[in-house]
């Protein structure tokens, strides 16, 4: 999220910022906390893809009213099958969280208000208890693999790689390079059979789905424009280090027919 274009973004009927901590790094919270506090806007982190990063030396999902997280088996911090968990200092949301996530009872099988079947399966949640302790090990395995593909990758073509901003750590869920001939990396890479993604392919204000909000094709350009240059690289922390430089060498490969 580029906060600097925050203040634009936000009209009198703003009611909640949501800033994604995309990729596994956080968004820069402090001019966004300061402008929500300003204008009484609520704050709701999506710390899907960032569980266990820090800004300024505190936690993501810490920050906000309510922080949102995703136990996704592919997830950094992952169970085995569908799990998540929200998070928030405020008693009083905890209380409604908690009711939410219960089709709105508190008990008694009565329902206060409206609410989901939300709950976190036990199972899940022991799968994650033991996970947890693990996660600084597995980001410092991507951590190591992220440092590789710096190395090997910098200056290569017009390739830009991931920047960790100052102040922040980096859980590498995804690292996700841009280049203008994204689509030809893409196929030469599969070719020597090195599968990558796109994260995301189409912007969610593109799809059919959303078409209902009103935004469209040029709404917002700059998101528009790095759909069609990002690339995702293989990230997990038991990719071996010799994979990692195949990775590298098919890359500078390409470019040097480019
Ligand atoms: C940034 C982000 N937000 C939200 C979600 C949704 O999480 P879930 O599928 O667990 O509901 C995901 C991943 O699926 C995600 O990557």
């Amino acid at each position: 999220m580029d906060v600097t274009r925050l203040e634009q973004a936000v009209t009198p009927a703003t009611r909640c910022i949501l800033p994604v901590h995309l990729y596994g790094q956080a968004v820069d919270m402090a001019p966004l906390l300061q402008l929500a506090a300003n204008r009484n806007i609520h704050v709701v982190e999506d710390c899907a893809q960032a569980a266990g990063a820090l800004y300024q030396g505190k936690r993501v999902g810490s920050f906000g009213d309510i922080g949102t997280f995703s136990f996704y088996p592919t997830k950094v911090l992952g169970a085995y099958g569908d799990a998540g968990m929200t998070v928030t200092n405020r008693p009083e949301l905890k209380e409604r969280l908690r009711r939410l996530r219960f089709y709105g009872m508190e008990g008694g099988y009565y329902s206060e208000e409206e609410g989901y079947n939300s709950r976190l399966d036990e199972v899940q949640a022991a799968i994650l208890r033991l996970q947890l302790p693990e996660l600084d090990e597995e980001v410092r395995g991507r951590a190591k693999l992220a440092a590789i593909y710096d190395e090997g990758l910098r200056g290569v073509g017009d390739v830009a790689l991931p920047v960790v901003r100052d102040g922040r750590t980096h859980q590498w869920y995804l690292y996700t390079i841009r280049t203008g001939l994204r689509d030809a990396l893409m196929e030469h890479l599969a070719a020597a059979g090195i599968e990558t993604r796109i994260n995301y392919p189409t912007p969610i204000h593109l799809m059919r789905g959303y078409r209902f909000l009103g935004y469209g094709e040029g709404s917002l350009p700059v998101t528009e424009r790095l759909a069609g240059e990002i690339l995702s690289l293989p990230m997990y922390p038991q990719l071996p280090e010799s994979h990692g430089e195949r990775v590298i060498e098919a890359i500078r490969g390409f470019f040097q027919g480019h």
